[in-house]
């Protein structure tokens, strides 16, 4: 049976913040997931917003109970990367990377998102709303930061959402136990699909822009950088990619 339940509709604000309300007024149980067709105040990350035209792409939350400890916060956001990676590569779609914090790239351009609220409880994070976003089957994105794809321009043909929603989430469910049981092997295999990883990439920090060599991300979510044979780490809100 499958784990999830699915609820669909045809317009949102946003799912995750949908979700949010649904589980505020008990509505929905762990394992739900909110599928929308379109979002009028889609978000992304750091205050930005999510554009996809209606009917188009994939935009979903998902409700996770999760146990983690606040320290391994970002565990959740490499495992959900790394579902997202194998979704695509079972599609063989090549060039595939994560590019911290949280986006999934083809080449250079973006095909997917994620945004993952958490709530914390103590030192326990308790429940988690991950929220997705994929371009399916969209065929132009005027007016991007980033340069942006879809699937269906990779692979020349129109694909089913639906089908593609529920492959995602069988794979995660059969990947969810490696939270707690199997933290290295995320955290290798983040490592390994890391985008500029062990390479130099400019940064932009504040009124500062500089080259470093992408080292890694810990569990809390900071990028590791190296410069002139020493470690620094940032975090999301204050460092980012120039390119
Ligand atoms: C990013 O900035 O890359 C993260 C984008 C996350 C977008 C998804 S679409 C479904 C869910 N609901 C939202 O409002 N945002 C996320």
């Amino acid at each position: 049976m499958m784990r999830f339940t699915v609820i669909h509709f045809d317009s949102l604000p946003s799912s995750n913040i949908h979700a949010h309300e649904l589980i505020r007024n008990n509505q929905i149980e762990e394992d739900t997931v909110v599928w929308t067709d379109y979002q009028e105040i889609g978000k992304g990350q750091r205050g930005r917003s999510w554009h996809s035209e209606p009917a188009k792409n994939l935009l979903f939350s998902i409700y996770l109970k999760t146990n983690l400890n606040v320290q391994d916060v970002f565990l959740l956001n490499k495992l959900i990367a790394l579902t997202v990676y194998e979704l695509l590569d079972n599609l063989s779609v090549e060039n595939l990377s994560l590019k911290w914090p949280n986006d999934i790239l083809v080449g250079r351009k973006k095909i997917g998102g994620i945004l993952i609220e958490n709530g914390i409880q103590g030192h326990i994070v308790n429940q988690s709303i991950v929220g997705i976003g994929l371009n399916i089957n969209q065929q132009l994105f005027p007016n991007f930061n980033r340069e942006a794809t879809s699937l269906s321009l990779i692979k020349g043909e129109e694909l089913d959402r639906e089908e593609i929603l529920k492959d995602f989430l069988a794979l995660l469910d059969s990947r969810l136990s490696e939270l707690t049981l199997e933290k290295q092997k995320i955290e290798r295999n983040y490592i390994e699909r890391l985008y500029g990883m062990g390479k130099s990439m400019g940064f932009q920090l504040e009124d500062e822009s500089f080259n470093a060599t992408v080292a890694g991300v810990d569990e809390n979510g900071f990028l590791i950088l190296e410069r002139e044979g020493k470690q620094f780490k940032y975090a999301e809100r204050e460092i980012r990619f120039i390119d």
